[in-house]
């Protein structure tokens, strides 16, 4: 119990649910920092029972934490461009989710966080399963982590949301445009987190095309033990969502993954980007 929340560890690797709190009403400065302080000691933080939370509450909240991201390919809310509609209707045949993945990597500055809300969940399904990077690189081996430590990857929206893309297809309700031309930019793999100062993987399966100075064909063999390792069971928890829950998680040291097993429902949640710093 801190300042009148509670906050409940989901699994081993990450992840804790807080209750106690109605995020649209003006946190305390004390809420703020215990809030604050679990997500940097979780990784991902979920609130239930958020019921009604208005687009200017959603976004209300997130600002404490930084600036709010406009999405460079994919189109906002009509009202809020800083929040994202994604969507699967009962009839979408289109592969939604189902890819590990950092939100926004492809930048030269990429996403702090993302605080996920569900506005409409099926009955069943539809989970988002979450991987904490911190973890996957503490069971690295010294030799990997000395090997790892000057190496820097490419990372680029070219591939994900190119029109022929799996977010660019997978997300038609998004309105997501090509992004074929999407500048590459160069972040080291093994990132420090600049509030924890810990250590943790910083590549992923869906924008990082690979290491600085290589080849494609000859990151693969590496990126793919790394892509493996990262999502190991050791180091994931799994959210259950009910309509009203909202998840924040950190994308300095978080993978996600939408899980795509509830065909014929409809799942609606709403996504607000906080912008963070430069990885080192
Ligand atoms: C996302 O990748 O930002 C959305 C995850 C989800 O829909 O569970």
């Amino acid at each position: 119990m801190a300042d009148g929340l509670t906050i409940s560890p989901i699994a081993g690797a990450l992840g804790a649910e807080i209750s106690g709190i109605d995020l649209s009403a003006e946190l305390s400065n004390e809420q703020f920092t215990a809030i604050h302080r679990a997500f940097l000691d979780h990784h991902v933080i979920f609130f239930r029972d958020q019921n009604g939370l208005t687009p200017d509450a959603h976004k209300a909240f997130a600002r404490r934490f930084g600036t709010l991201n406009v999405h460079p390919y994919v189109k906002g809310m009509a009202d809020h461009p800083e929040l994202l509609e994604i969507i699967k209707e009962p009839e979408d045949t289109v592969n939604f989710g189902g890819g590990w993945h950092t939100d926004m990597s492809f930048l030269e500055k990429p996403a702090l966080g993302s605080l996920l809300y569900a506005v409409q969940v099926p009955e069943s399904g539809g989970d988002t399963l979450f991987a904490n990077q911190i973890a996957a690189y503490e069971a690295l081996s010294d030799g990997m982590k000395a090997m790892l430590a000057p190496l820097k990857a490419i990372h680029s929206a070219s591939r994900e949301y190119s029109a022929a893309g799996h977010s660019a297809q997978a997300r038609k309700s998004m309105q997501a445009s090509t992004a074929t031309e999407a500048p590459e930019y160069e972040h080291p793999v093994i990132r420090t987190h600049p509030e924890s100062g810990r250590k943790g993987l910083y590549v992923n399966p869906a924008f990082t095309l690979r290491f600085s100075g290589m080849s494609r064909a000859e990151s693969k063999p590496l990126l793919d033990f790394l892509f493996n390792h990262s999502r190991d069971e050791r180091f994931t928890c799994r959210f259950r969502w009910s309509a009203g829950a909202l998840a924040f998680w950190d994308n300095r040291c978080c993978w996600h993954y939408a899980l795509n097993d509830y065909a014929g429902q409809r799942r609606h949640m709403r996504r607000a980007t906080v912008n963070g710093d430069r990885p080192v």
